[in-house]
Protein backbone atom coordinates (compact mmCIF):
# COMPACT_ATOMS: atom_id res chain seq x y z
CA UNK A 1 0.00 0.00 0.00
CA UNK A 2 1.32 3.35 -1.02
CA UNK A 3 2.14 5.90 2.19
CA UNK A 4 1.08 9.28 1.93
CA UNK A 5 2.19 12.07 4.48
CA UNK A 6 0.55 15.40 4.55
CA UNK A 7 0.71 18.19 7.27
CA UNK A 8 -0.93 21.59 7.59
CA UNK A 9 1.43 24.24 8.99
CA UNK A 10 0.55 24.67 13.06
CA UNK A 11 -0.85 27.87 13.76
CA UNK A 12 -0.15 30.08 16.52
CA UNK A 13 -2.16 29.92 20.06
CA UNK A 14 -1.99 33.69 20.61
CA UNK A 15 -5.47 34.03 19.37
CA UNK A 16 -8.68 32.64 18.19
CA UNK A 17 -8.52 30.33 15.01
CA UNK A 18 -9.47 32.30 12.26
CA UNK A 19 -10.79 31.39 8.87
CA UNK A 20 -7.57 31.08 6.97
CA UNK A 21 -6.77 28.59 9.90
CA UNK A 22 -9.98 26.56 9.07
CA UNK A 23 -8.92 26.97 5.41
CA UNK A 24 -5.85 24.90 5.74
CA UNK A 25 -7.31 22.62 7.90
CA UNK A 26 -10.41 21.77 5.20
CA UNK A 27 -8.07 21.55 2.07
CA UNK A 28 -5.74 19.25 3.66
CA UNK A 29 -8.64 17.04 4.83
CA UNK A 30 -9.88 16.90 1.76
CA UNK A 31 -6.67 15.52 0.20
CA UNK A 32 -6.43 12.91 2.69
CA UNK A 33 -9.47 11.94 2.39
CA UNK A 34 -9.42 11.37 -1.50
CA UNK A 35 -5.81 9.81 -0.76
CA UNK A 36 -7.25 7.54 1.41
CA UNK A 37 -9.76 6.80 -0.85
CA UNK A 38 -7.45 5.71 -3.41
CA UNK A 39 -6.18 3.41 -1.19
CA UNK A 40 -3.09 5.17 0.31
CA UNK A 41 -1.77 4.33 3.78
CA UNK A 42 -2.56 8.33 4.97
CA UNK A 43 -0.57 10.02 7.53
CA UNK A 44 -2.46 13.38 8.06
CA UNK A 45 -0.66 15.48 10.72
CA UNK A 46 -1.97 18.80 12.16
CA UNK A 47 -1.34 20.54 15.02
CA UNK A 48 -0.72 23.85 17.47
CA UNK A 49 2.83 26.44 17.83
CA UNK A 50 2.26 27.46 21.23
CA UNK A 51 5.84 28.71 22.20
CA UNK A 52 7.53 31.82 21.21
CA UNK A 53 7.21 35.69 22.11
CA UNK A 54 4.05 36.62 20.67
CA UNK A 55 2.22 33.82 22.56
CA UNK A 56 4.03 34.46 25.90
CA UNK A 57 3.15 38.01 25.24
CA UNK A 58 -0.45 37.25 24.66
CA UNK A 59 -0.58 35.00 27.78
CA UNK A 60 0.72 38.30 30.04
CA UNK A 61 -2.19 40.03 28.20
CA UNK A 62 -4.71 37.71 29.21
CA UNK A 63 -3.34 37.96 32.57
CA UNK A 64 -2.88 34.68 32.65
CA UNK A 65 0.21 31.97 32.93
CA UNK A 66 1.47 30.66 29.78
CA UNK A 67 0.64 27.03 30.09
CA UNK A 68 -2.72 28.00 30.87
CA UNK A 69 -3.16 30.51 28.25
CA UNK A 70 -1.79 27.36 25.87
CA UNK A 71 -3.82 24.75 27.12
CA UNK A 72 -7.19 26.75 26.74
CA UNK A 73 -6.06 28.64 23.35
CA UNK A 74 -4.77 25.09 22.00
CA UNK A 75 -8.49 23.62 22.86
CA UNK A 76 -9.77 25.84 20.48
CA UNK A 77 -8.13 24.91 17.25
CA UNK A 78 -9.04 21.51 18.38
CA UNK A 79 -12.50 22.44 18.88
CA UNK A 80 -12.59 23.83 15.24
CA UNK A 81 -10.88 20.66 13.65
CA UNK A 82 -13.69 18.54 15.57
CA UNK A 83 -16.49 20.39 14.37
CA UNK A 84 -15.48 20.68 10.46
CA UNK A 85 -14.84 17.00 10.72
CA UNK A 86 -10.83 17.34 10.31
CA UNK A 87 -9.57 13.89 10.74
CA UNK A 88 -6.24 14.16 11.50
CA UNK A 89 -4.18 11.04 12.65
CA UNK A 90 -1.97 13.24 15.33
CA UNK A 91 -2.25 16.97 16.45
CA UNK A 92 0.56 17.95 18.04
CA UNK A 93 1.25 20.36 20.31
CA UNK A 94 4.65 21.86 20.36
CA UNK A 95 4.41 22.56 24.26
CA UNK A 96 4.19 18.18 24.14
CA UNK A 97 6.98 17.86 26.05
CA UNK A 98 6.80 13.79 25.79
CA UNK A 99 5.44 13.86 22.40
CA UNK A 100 7.19 16.82 20.38
CA UNK A 101 10.03 18.01 22.74
CA UNK A 102 12.37 15.33 21.91
CA UNK A 103 12.29 15.46 18.04
CA UNK A 104 13.58 18.82 18.50
CA UNK A 105 16.35 18.17 20.92
CA UNK A 106 17.13 15.83 18.49
CA UNK A 107 17.00 17.75 15.30
CA UNK A 108 19.35 20.35 17.19
CA UNK A 109 21.91 17.80 18.36
CA UNK A 110 21.93 16.23 14.91
CA UNK A 111 22.50 19.78 13.48
CA UNK A 112 25.19 20.72 16.00
CA UNK A 113 26.53 16.97 15.56
CA UNK A 114 27.27 17.86 11.93
CA UNK A 115 28.72 21.47 12.64
CA UNK A 116 26.32 23.43 11.74
CA UNK A 117 25.23 25.47 15.29
CA UNK A 118 27.92 27.62 16.58
CA UNK A 119 27.62 31.31 18.90
CA UNK A 120 27.84 34.50 17.74
CA UNK A 121 26.36 37.66 18.40
CA UNK A 122 22.91 38.91 16.69
CA UNK A 123 22.67 42.46 15.90
CA UNK A 124 19.89 43.53 14.74
CA UNK A 125 15.51 43.58 14.20
CA UNK A 126 12.77 41.06 15.04
CA UNK A 127 9.35 41.18 14.42
CA UNK A 128 7.21 39.79 17.12
CA UNK A 129 4.25 39.36 14.61
CA UNK A 130 6.39 37.03 12.06
CA UNK A 131 8.67 35.64 15.14
CA UNK A 132 11.68 36.46 12.62
CA UNK A 133 14.55 38.06 12.26
CA UNK A 134 14.07 41.14 9.66
CA UNK A 135 15.82 43.34 7.96
CA UNK A 136 15.33 46.87 6.71
CA UNK A 137 14.08 45.65 3.13
CA UNK A 138 11.42 43.45 4.73
CA UNK A 139 10.02 46.94 6.11
CA UNK A 140 8.45 50.04 4.56
CA UNK A 141 9.33 53.19 6.74
CA UNK A 142 10.62 51.14 9.28
CA UNK A 143 7.27 49.58 9.74
CA UNK A 144 6.44 45.78 9.23
CA UNK A 145 3.16 46.29 7.13
CA UNK A 146 1.86 43.06 8.15
CA UNK A 147 1.92 43.73 11.41
CA UNK A 148 1.50 47.52 11.62
CA UNK A 149 4.57 47.65 13.84
CA UNK A 150 8.05 48.16 14.22
CA UNK A 151 10.46 45.74 14.57
CA UNK A 152 12.35 45.17 18.46
CA UNK A 153 15.73 45.93 17.94
CA UNK A 154 17.76 43.36 20.00
CA UNK A 155 21.68 43.00 20.17
CA UNK A 156 22.07 39.31 22.14
CA UNK A 157 24.09 36.06 21.92
CA UNK A 158 22.72 33.64 19.97
CA UNK A 159 23.61 30.39 18.72
CA UNK A 160 23.32 30.57 14.43
CA UNK A 161 22.15 28.15 11.70
CA UNK A 162 24.51 27.46 9.13
CA UNK A 163 22.29 28.20 6.98
CA UNK A 164 24.18 29.53 4.17
CA UNK A 165 26.49 26.04 3.56
CA UNK A 166 22.89 24.84 2.60
CA UNK A 167 21.64 27.38 0.13
CA UNK A 168 22.96 25.89 -3.08
CA UNK A 169 22.23 22.05 -2.25
CA UNK A 170 18.66 23.48 -1.56
CA UNK A 171 18.52 25.48 -4.82
CA UNK A 172 19.51 21.99 -6.39
CA UNK A 173 16.44 19.98 -4.96
CA UNK A 174 14.04 22.55 -6.03
CA UNK A 175 15.43 23.47 -9.79
CA UNK A 176 15.79 19.66 -10.17
CA UNK A 177 12.39 19.31 -8.82
CA UNK A 178 13.49 16.76 -6.30
CA UNK A 179 11.54 19.09 -3.73
CA UNK A 180 8.79 20.54 -5.91
CA UNK A 181 7.01 24.00 -4.89
CA UNK A 182 3.66 23.86 -6.06
CA UNK A 183 2.30 26.85 -7.45
CA UNK A 184 5.73 27.74 -9.64
CA UNK A 185 5.21 30.91 -8.98
CA UNK A 186 6.38 30.20 -5.57
CA UNK A 187 8.99 27.68 -6.70
CA UNK A 188 10.35 31.32 -8.48
CA UNK A 189 10.21 33.37 -5.47
CA UNK A 190 12.04 30.84 -3.51
CA UNK A 191 15.33 30.38 -5.83
CA UNK A 192 14.66 34.09 -6.72
CA UNK A 193 15.49 34.47 -2.56
CA UNK A 194 17.91 31.68 -3.00
CA UNK A 195 20.30 33.25 -5.68
CA UNK A 196 20.46 36.59 -4.05
CA UNK A 197 22.59 35.12 -1.01
CA UNK A 198 21.28 33.34 1.90
CA UNK A 199 22.97 34.79 5.25
CA UNK A 200 23.10 32.38 8.87
CA UNK A 201 20.38 32.25 10.91
CA UNK A 202 20.32 33.16 14.73
CA UNK A 203 18.53 29.59 16.12
CA UNK A 204 17.96 30.51 19.74
CA UNK A 205 17.35 33.47 22.12
CA UNK A 206 18.46 33.91 25.14
CA UNK A 207 16.10 32.12 28.18
CA UNK A 208 16.26 35.36 30.61
CA UNK A 209 14.36 37.27 27.70
CA UNK A 210 11.93 34.01 26.30
CA UNK A 211 11.77 31.78 28.69
CA UNK A 212 8.57 30.01 27.11
CA UNK A 213 10.54 27.67 24.88
CA UNK A 214 12.50 24.57 24.85
CA UNK A 215 15.61 24.91 26.34
CA UNK A 216 18.68 24.45 23.74
CA UNK A 217 20.03 21.23 24.41
CA UNK A 218 23.39 21.59 26.87
CA UNK A 219 23.21 25.14 27.51
CA UNK A 220 19.76 26.62 29.49
CA UNK A 221 20.96 29.95 29.29
CA UNK A 222 19.12 29.96 25.51
CA UNK A 223 15.47 29.07 24.81
CA UNK A 224 15.55 27.44 20.72
CA UNK A 225 14.09 30.17 18.35
CA UNK A 226 10.63 29.38 17.57
CA UNK A 227 10.59 28.53 13.97
CA UNK A 228 13.81 25.49 14.76
CA UNK A 229 11.24 24.33 17.00
CA UNK A 230 8.22 24.46 15.26
CA UNK A 231 9.13 23.01 11.92
CA UNK A 232 10.82 19.90 13.92
CA UNK A 233 6.79 19.04 14.56
CA UNK A 234 6.79 17.23 11.30
CA UNK A 235 8.95 14.56 12.49
CA UNK A 236 8.81 14.77 16.04
CA UNK A 237 4.84 13.75 15.74
CA UNK A 238 6.15 10.80 13.72
CA UNK A 239 8.11 9.62 16.98
CA UNK A 240 11.51 11.38 15.94
CA UNK A 241 13.96 11.20 18.66
CA UNK A 242 12.11 8.83 20.82
CA UNK A 243 12.36 5.07 20.75
CA UNK A 244 9.47 4.39 19.49
CA UNK A 245 10.20 6.18 15.89
CA UNK A 246 8.68 3.35 13.59
CA UNK A 247 6.27 5.90 11.71
CA UNK A 248 9.84 7.82 10.80
CA UNK A 249 10.42 4.89 8.80
CA UNK A 250 7.09 4.17 7.52
CA UNK A 251 5.99 8.28 6.49
CA UNK A 252 8.91 10.28 6.48
CA UNK A 253 9.88 11.82 4.09
CA UNK A 254 6.45 13.99 3.61
CA UNK A 255 4.53 14.20 0.62
CA UNK A 256 2.79 17.55 0.75
CA UNK A 257 3.68 19.89 3.51
CA UNK A 258 0.45 22.11 2.82
CA UNK A 259 1.15 25.81 4.36
CA UNK A 260 0.38 29.47 3.15
CA UNK A 261 1.90 32.38 1.02
CA UNK A 262 3.53 33.82 3.94
CA UNK A 263 5.75 30.97 5.62
CA UNK A 264 6.54 29.65 2.17
CA UNK A 265 10.27 30.41 3.10
CA UNK A 266 10.61 28.67 6.36
CA UNK A 267 8.96 25.63 4.71
CA UNK A 268 11.33 25.90 1.28
CA UNK A 269 14.54 26.79 2.43
CA UNK A 270 15.10 26.84 6.64
CA UNK A 271 13.20 23.93 6.50
CA UNK A 272 15.19 21.50 4.00
CA UNK A 273 18.65 23.07 4.79
CA UNK A 274 17.70 21.70 8.68
CA UNK A 275 16.92 18.06 6.87
CA UNK A 276 20.24 18.38 5.09
CA UNK A 277 22.00 19.42 7.97
CA UNK A 278 20.49 16.20 10.39
CA UNK A 279 20.97 13.86 7.81
CA UNK A 280 16.80 13.16 6.63
CA UNK A 281 15.49 13.31 3.38
CA UNK A 282 13.64 16.29 2.04
CA UNK A 283 9.77 16.63 1.79
CA UNK A 284 8.52 15.81 -1.49
CA UNK A 285 6.37 18.61 -2.14
CA UNK A 286 4.86 22.12 -1.00
CA UNK A 287 1.65 22.88 -1.56
CA UNK A 288 1.60 26.91 -1.01
CA UNK A 289 -1.95 28.20 -0.61
CA UNK A 290 -3.50 32.04 -0.94
CA UNK A 291 -5.03 33.56 1.75
CA UNK A 292 -8.47 34.78 1.93
CA UNK A 293 -9.09 38.68 2.45
CA UNK A 294 -12.38 40.11 3.08
CA UNK A 295 -13.90 43.42 1.44
CA UNK A 296 -10.50 43.75 -0.71
CA UNK A 297 -8.35 44.31 2.69
CA UNK A 298 -6.33 41.82 4.49
CA UNK A 299 -8.51 40.55 7.95
CA UNK A 300 -7.43 42.55 10.86
CA UNK A 301 -8.49 43.32 14.34
CA UNK A 302 -8.29 46.94 12.93
CA UNK A 303 -10.22 47.01 10.40
CA UNK A 304 -12.93 44.82 12.10
CA UNK A 305 -13.22 42.14 9.34
CA UNK A 306 -12.17 39.01 10.46
CA UNK A 307 -14.38 36.58 9.96
CA UNK A 308 -15.29 34.34 12.66
CA UNK A 309 -15.30 30.30 11.58
CA UNK A 310 -17.52 29.53 14.84
CA UNK A 311 -20.06 31.45 13.71
CA UNK A 312 -20.12 31.06 10.71
CA UNK A 313 -20.29 26.79 11.78
CA UNK A 314 -23.40 28.23 14.22
CA UNK A 315 -24.97 30.20 11.70
CA UNK A 316 -24.75 28.07 8.12
CA UNK A 317 -23.66 24.50 9.42
CA UNK A 318 -19.92 23.28 9.08
CA UNK A 319 -20.58 21.53 5.58
CA UNK A 320 -21.72 24.85 4.56
CA UNK A 321 -18.01 26.41 5.77
CA UNK A 322 -16.09 23.08 3.96
CA UNK A 323 -18.55 23.96 0.73
CA UNK A 324 -17.67 27.70 0.77
CA UNK A 325 -13.80 27.34 1.62
CA UNK A 326 -13.40 24.25 -0.81
CA UNK A 327 -15.61 25.09 -3.20
CA UNK A 328 -14.79 29.03 -3.96
CA UNK A 329 -11.00 29.39 -2.93
CA UNK A 330 -8.80 27.85 -5.61
CA UNK A 331 -6.19 26.05 -3.54
CA UNK A 332 -3.43 27.89 -5.18
CA UNK A 333 -4.49 31.65 -5.38
CA UNK A 334 -6.03 34.37 -2.88
CA UNK A 335 -9.40 34.61 -2.58
CA UNK A 336 -11.90 37.20 -1.32
CA UNK A 337 -15.28 36.13 1.40
CA UNK A 338 -17.70 38.79 2.83
CA UNK A 339 -20.08 37.65 5.19
CA UNK A 340 -22.76 38.85 2.85
CA UNK A 341 -20.99 36.33 -0.24
CA UNK A 342 -20.85 33.67 2.19
CA UNK A 343 -24.30 34.12 2.76
CA UNK A 344 -25.09 34.46 -1.30
CA UNK A 345 -23.15 31.04 -1.77
CA UNK A 346 -25.21 29.37 1.11
CA UNK A 347 -28.37 30.50 0.00
CA UNK A 348 -28.14 29.91 -3.92
CA UNK A 349 -25.92 27.01 -4.02
CA UNK A 350 -27.06 24.90 -0.87
CA UNK A 351 -30.35 25.96 0.75
CA UNK A 352 -32.07 26.74 -2.83
CA UNK A 353 -29.20 24.33 -4.73
CA UNK A 354 -28.76 20.75 -3.78
CA UNK A 355 -30.80 21.30 -0.79
CA UNK A 356 -34.21 21.65 -2.54
CA UNK A 357 -32.86 19.22 -5.39
CA UNK A 358 -32.91 16.28 -2.99
CA UNK A 359 -36.02 17.61 -0.93
CA UNK A 360 -37.94 18.04 -4.73
CA UNK A 361 -37.10 14.53 -5.78
CA UNK A 362 -37.53 12.62 -2.92
CA UNK A 363 -40.45 13.95 -2.17
CA UNK A 364 -41.53 13.10 -5.61
CA UNK A 365 -39.95 9.16 -5.41
CA UNK A 366 -42.16 8.85 -2.63
CA UNK A 367 -45.52 10.91 -2.92
CA UNK A 368 -46.11 8.92 -6.41
CA UNK A 369 -44.00 5.97 -5.77
CA UNK A 370 -44.16 5.17 -2.24
CA UNK A 371 -40.44 5.52 -2.75
CA UNK A 372 -39.49 2.65 -4.65
CA UNK A 373 -37.74 3.51 -8.08
CA UNK A 374 -37.03 0.77 -10.75
CA UNK A 375 -35.30 1.04 -13.28
CA UNK A 376 -36.81 1.85 -16.74
CA UNK A 377 -35.92 0.53 -19.93
CA UNK A 378 -33.06 1.67 -21.81
CA UNK A 379 -35.32 3.26 -24.87
CA UNK A 380 -37.41 5.28 -22.12
CA UNK A 381 -34.64 6.12 -20.23
CA UNK A 382 -33.25 7.58 -23.84
CA UNK A 383 -36.90 9.67 -24.56
CA UNK A 384 -36.26 12.06 -22.06
CA UNK A 385 -32.82 13.54 -22.77
CA UNK A 386 -30.71 15.93 -20.96
CA UNK A 387 -31.66 19.69 -22.36
CA UNK A 388 -27.87 20.57 -21.15
CA UNK A 389 -27.23 24.32 -20.64
CA UNK A 390 -24.69 24.87 -23.73
CA UNK A 391 -21.87 25.98 -21.76
CA UNK A 392 -20.95 22.95 -19.58
CA UNK A 393 -20.71 21.17 -22.72
CA UNK A 394 -17.17 20.72 -24.64
CA UNK A 395 -17.01 22.66 -28.40
CA UNK A 396 -17.26 19.46 -30.15
CA UNK A 397 -19.95 18.12 -28.04
CA UNK A 398 -22.58 21.03 -28.69
CA UNK A 399 -24.24 19.89 -32.27
CA UNK A 400 -23.78 16.51 -31.84
CA UNK A 401 -25.35 16.35 -28.27
CA UNK A 402 -27.57 19.43 -27.03
CA UNK A 403 -30.80 17.55 -26.85
CA UNK A 404 -29.82 14.21 -27.39
CA UNK A 405 -27.97 13.14 -23.88
CA UNK A 406 -29.02 11.25 -21.16
CA UNK A 407 -28.11 12.16 -17.96
CA UNK A 408 -25.83 9.06 -17.12
CA UNK A 409 -23.87 9.73 -20.53
CA UNK A 410 -22.70 13.31 -18.91
CA UNK A 411 -21.91 11.71 -15.66
CA UNK A 412 -19.42 9.74 -17.71
CA UNK A 413 -18.30 11.87 -20.41
CA UNK A 414 -17.89 14.77 -18.79
CA UNK A 415 -18.80 15.27 -14.77
CA UNK A 416 -16.30 12.01 -13.43
CA UNK A 417 -13.44 12.68 -16.30
CA UNK A 418 -13.17 16.66 -15.57
CA UNK A 419 -13.46 15.89 -11.51
CA UNK A 420 -10.88 13.12 -12.03
CA UNK A 421 -8.60 15.83 -14.11
CA UNK A 422 -9.44 18.68 -11.57
CA UNK A 423 -8.15 16.40 -8.68
CA UNK A 424 -4.61 15.27 -10.41
CA UNK A 425 -3.86 18.78 -10.28
CA UNK A 426 -5.32 18.83 -6.77
CA UNK A 427 -7.34 21.58 -7.98
CA UNK A 428 -10.12 21.28 -4.77
CA UNK A 429 -12.68 24.22 -6.22
CA UNK A 430 -13.34 22.97 -9.79
CA UNK A 431 -13.53 19.41 -8.65
CA UNK A 432 -15.96 20.24 -6.13
CA UNK A 433 -17.57 23.01 -8.83
CA UNK A 434 -18.06 20.23 -11.37
CA UNK A 435 -20.36 17.95 -8.64
CA UNK A 436 -22.25 21.51 -8.49
CA UNK A 437 -22.73 21.60 -11.70
CA UNK A 438 -24.14 18.31 -12.26
CA UNK A 439 -27.07 19.19 -9.49
CA UNK A 440 -27.42 22.66 -11.33
CA UNK A 441 -28.01 20.48 -14.37
CA UNK A 442 -30.31 18.09 -12.42
CA UNK A 443 -32.41 20.52 -11.61
CA UNK A 444 -32.93 22.30 -14.81
CA UNK A 445 -33.66 18.74 -15.72
CA UNK A 446 -36.60 18.79 -13.41
CA UNK A 447 -38.00 22.19 -14.87
CA UNK A 448 -37.88 21.30 -18.05
CA UNK A 449 -40.06 18.10 -17.78
CA UNK A 450 -41.57 18.96 -15.14
CA UNK A 451 -42.45 15.43 -13.71
CA UNK A 452 -44.87 16.57 -10.95
CA UNK A 453 -46.94 17.57 -13.97
CA UNK A 454 -46.05 14.90 -16.17
CA UNK A 455 -47.20 11.80 -13.76
CA UNK A 456 -50.82 12.68 -14.66
CA UNK A 457 -50.52 11.64 -18.20
CA UNK A 458 -47.20 9.68 -18.44
CA UNK A 459 -46.64 7.89 -15.56
CA UNK A 460 -43.97 5.34 -17.30
CA UNK A 461 -42.15 8.87 -18.29
CA UNK A 462 -42.27 10.39 -15.15
CA UNK A 463 -40.61 7.30 -13.67
CA UNK A 464 -38.16 7.36 -15.84
CA UNK A 465 -37.04 10.63 -15.40
CA UNK A 466 -37.16 10.14 -11.30
CA UNK A 467 -35.02 7.17 -11.99
CA UNK A 468 -32.53 9.63 -13.86
CA UNK A 469 -32.65 11.85 -11.06
CA UNK A 470 -31.99 9.62 -8.56
CA UNK A 471 -29.43 8.07 -9.87
CA UNK A 472 -27.41 10.93 -10.78
CA UNK A 473 -27.47 11.96 -7.27
CA UNK A 474 -26.31 8.41 -6.61
CA UNK A 475 -23.34 9.33 -8.83
CA UNK A 476 -23.17 12.97 -7.55
CA UNK A 477 -22.63 11.77 -3.63
CA UNK A 478 -19.93 9.42 -4.46
CA UNK A 479 -18.20 12.17 -5.67
CA UNK A 480 -18.58 14.07 -2.27
CA UNK A 481 -17.39 12.41 0.60
CA UNK A 482 -13.83 14.64 0.09
CA UNK A 483 -15.18 17.80 0.35
CA UNK A 484 -19.01 17.70 2.19
CA UNK A 485 -18.65 14.23 4.13
CA UNK A 486 -21.82 14.86 5.81
CA UNK A 487 -23.61 15.90 2.91
CA UNK A 488 -22.38 12.65 0.39
CA UNK A 489 -23.79 10.60 3.97
CA UNK A 490 -26.92 12.10 4.29
CA UNK A 491 -27.71 11.91 0.27
CA UNK A 492 -27.13 8.15 0.48
CA UNK A 493 -29.03 7.77 2.89
CA UNK A 494 -31.95 9.38 1.49
CA UNK A 495 -31.17 7.02 -1.58
CA UNK A 496 -30.82 4.33 0.74
CA UNK A 497 -27.36 3.28 -0.49
CA UNK A 498 -24.26 2.78 1.06
CA UNK A 499 -21.66 5.01 0.15
CA UNK A 500 -18.64 2.90 -0.38
CA UNK A 501 -20.23 0.29 -2.67
CA UNK A 502 -18.55 -0.64 -6.12
CA UNK A 503 -18.68 0.42 -8.96
CA UNK A 504 -19.81 -2.52 -10.26
CA UNK A 505 -22.57 -3.31 -7.76
CA UNK A 506 -23.59 0.42 -8.06
CA UNK A 507 -24.02 -0.05 -12.06
CA UNK A 508 -25.76 -3.26 -11.71
CA UNK A 509 -28.58 -1.53 -9.31
CA UNK A 510 -31.89 -1.78 -10.51
CA UNK A 511 -34.17 -0.32 -7.81
CA UNK A 512 -34.11 2.71 -5.26
CA UNK A 513 -36.00 2.56 -2.02
CA UNK A 514 -35.97 6.31 -0.69
CA UNK A 515 -36.29 7.39 2.82
CA UNK A 516 -37.47 11.18 4.08
CA UNK A 517 -34.80 13.50 5.92
CA UNK A 518 -35.25 17.08 7.18
CA UNK A 519 -33.76 19.70 4.37
CA UNK A 520 -30.23 19.53 3.98
CA UNK A 521 -29.59 23.59 4.26
CA UNK A 522 -32.29 25.01 5.46
CA UNK A 523 -32.94 28.54 4.72
CA UNK A 524 -31.06 31.20 6.84
CA UNK A 525 -32.51 34.69 7.11
CA UNK A 526 -29.71 37.18 7.06
N1 LIG B 1 3.03 29.01 13.64
C1 LIG B 1 3.37 29.34 12.32
C2 LIG B 1 3.49 28.12 11.45
C3 LIG B 1 4.51 27.12 11.90
S1 LIG B 1 4.55 25.71 10.85
C4 LIG B 1 5.86 24.85 11.36
C5 LIG B 1 2.33 30.28 11.72
N2 LIG B 1 1.14 30.32 12.34
S2 LIG B 1 -0.07 31.27 11.87
O1 LIG B 1 -1.13 31.01 12.82
O2 LIG B 1 0.35 32.61 11.76
O3 LIG B 1 -0.49 30.80 10.45
C6 LIG B 1 -0.90 29.46 10.24
C7 LIG B 1 -1.34 29.26 8.80
O4 LIG B 1 -2.50 30.05 8.55
C8 LIG B 1 -0.28 29.71 7.78
O5 LIG B 1 -0.15 28.77 6.75
C9 LIG B 1 -0.86 31.00 7.24
O6 LIG B 1 -0.48 31.26 5.90
C10 LIG B 1 -2.34 30.69 7.32
N3 LIG B 1 -3.12 31.92 7.27
C11 LIG B 1 -3.00 33.02 8.04
N4 LIG B 1 -3.87 33.97 7.59
C12 LIG B 1 -4.55 33.49 6.53
C13 LIG B 1 -5.55 33.98 5.68
N5 LIG B 1 -6.08 35.18 5.82
N6 LIG B 1 -5.97 33.17 4.69
C14 LIG B 1 -5.48 31.91 4.52
N7 LIG B 1 -4.55 31.42 5.31
C15 LIG B 1 -4.06 32.19 6.31
O7 LIG B 1 2.63 30.92 10.72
Amino acid sequence: MPKFYITTSIPYVNGPPHIGHALEFVQADAIARWRRAQGDDVFFLTGTDEHGAKIARAAEAAGSDTRTFVDESSQHFRNLVKQLSITPDNMIRTSDKEHHWPGAVEMWKRITERGDMYKGVYKGLYCVGHEAFVTEKDLKDGICEDHGKAPEYIEEENYFFHLSEYAEEVKRQIEEGYLEIIPHTRANEVLAFLSAGVEDISFSRPAKDIPWGIPVPGDSSNTMYVWCDALSNYVSALGFGTSSDERMGTYWPCDIHLVGKDIARFHAVIWPAMLLSAGLPLPKKIFVHGHIHSGGRKMSKTLGNIIDPFSLIKTYGAEAVRYVLLGHVPLFSDADLTPDRIHELYTAHLANGVGNLLSRVSAMCLQYFDGHITRPADVLLASVPFKLDIDVLDARDRDLKVGSVTPEWFIHEKTIPRYQAAWEEYRLDSALQEVMQLFRQLDRYVQDYEPFKLIKTDREQAQAILWSLVSSLHHACRLLPFFLPETALAIAEVLGVPLNETDEIMHKRTVYTITKKEPLFPRVEK
